[in-house]
């Protein structure tokens, strides 16, 4: 029940890493054949991801994660001898949020916009914060948090208007929200192999034809001298095959998922105590938010571990933390309840079975420790 922190590897992506990680081992830039083979799986893996996101193969770059993605974008794309203005969002994920903060250090400004009650972008505010040196708009695609998928499309047109690079960061959207990059214009996008079947420690950073931005790891020429390091072969190929898949079974899945979703939401809600967090419309397929009204969520996920459920209490990368949410306090919820939620995110192997023990785990553990 945690599968946006993230996902166990799916067999057909095992299966098609296993050879790089045995017997084809070589250096892709190796000239003999071995290293040739490995050569060839990367850019047949660059033409699958690009046309599955209706791309050019040479727009997509591989990195080691959605952190480094993020980071490559906020920290690469600035004029270092101008001081540059960024506009992001007040939900953003902290790849995002610290890396805004590590370019404040240089002089640069950023203004965060604002959400409503659901988190959604207020557009308006985004219109008005831009400045003669703003550079780039970073909206993410879809919240990690509450689920919230962000008016991208309109997005892209302010940024068109103004001639200001856009890039947006779809960790979570990708294999959840159906699109593709003909259909909606973006600079620069994130992606993130372990949310969606692939292995953790490898990402794609989208960047359009034209867009000038720095390298991010200089060395050798991997990456076309733009992200050196000698590639992760097995794993690029496995974020080929888990985008190939995710956009094989999309409709299926998303369809699945998001009835699942509405079911057990329905169930929660009956619970006393239990605040529904987040959009009802465009939302994530898997997402559900809740706040546990006098109830501390460390002690109810401790309980449901019991039982092997795993589910998150706020957002996993912020978890360890007590701070409360930054994503629930940007939608005008309250410190206490903010420090109360409980993040189940769901996808297309989770059964109605799972999800009735589920619900009854939680109104047991409500019962138990309210107060407490
Ligand atoms: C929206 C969003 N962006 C970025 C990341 C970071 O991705 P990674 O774990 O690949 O660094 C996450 C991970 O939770 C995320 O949800």
């Amino acid at each position: 029940m945690d599968n946006a922190a993230t996902t166990k590897i799916t067999e057909n992506v095992l299966k098609a890493m296993l050879p790089y990680l045995r017997e084809n081992y070589g250096n892709a830039s190796a000239i003999y054949s071995l290293g040739q083979k490995s050569r060839a799986a990367i850019e047949n893996s660059r033409i699958k991801i690009a046309e599955n996101l209706k791309v050019k193969p040479s727009e997509i770059y591989f990195t080691s994660s959605g952190s480094e993605s993020d980071n490559w974008v906020i920290k690469e794309t600035l004029n270092p001898r101008e001081k540059n203005h960024i506009i992001s969002s007040k939900i953003e994920h902290p790849a995002i949020l610290n890396s805004l903060k590590s370019v404040e250090r240089f002089g640069n400004e950023t203004s965060l916009i604002s959400v409503d009650e659901e988190g959604f972008v207020n557009l308006d505010e985004l219109s008005e914060k831009i400045k003669d040196n703003t550079k780039l708009i970073s909206i993410m695609f879809a919240n990690n948090e509450i689920g919230t998928i962000e008016p991208i499309s309109e997005i892209s047109k302010i940024a068109r208007e103004k001639n200001i690079l856009f890039h947006t960061d779809a960790v979570q959207a990708m294999g959840n929200v159906k699109f593709n990059l003909k259909d909606i214009d973006v600079d620069m996008l994130s992606i993130s192999g372990h949310k969606l079947g692939a292995p953790k420690g490898i990402g794609i950073l989208y960047i359009k034809e034209g867009v000038e931005i720095s390298p991010f790891i200089n060395g050798g020429e991997q990456e076309r001298g733009m992200r050196a390091s000698t590639e992760n072969i097995a794993s690029i190929v496995g974020i080929a095959k888990a985008i190939e898949d995710a956009y094989a079974n999309m409709d299926e899945n998303i369809n699945y998922t998001s009835d699942l979703r509405d079911y057990t939401i329905e169930k929660l809600l009956n619970i006393d105590g239990i605040i529904f967090n987040g959009p009802i419309d465009n939302r994530l397929p898997g997402n559900i938010n809740i706040t546990l009204k006098d109830t501390k969520p460390q002690t109810m996920v401790q309980y449901l571990d019991m039982y092997d459920i795993c589910v998150s209490s706020g957002s996993a990368c912020a978890a360890g933390s007590i701070n409360p949410s930054h994503v629930l306090r940007a939608i005008g919820r309250s410190e206490e309840d903010s420090l109360s939620t409980l993040r189940l995110s769901i996808n297309h192997n989770n059964t109605k079975e799972e999800c009735d023990y589920v619900v009854e785990k939680i109104s047991e553990g409500m019962k138990k420790f309210k107060n407490r």
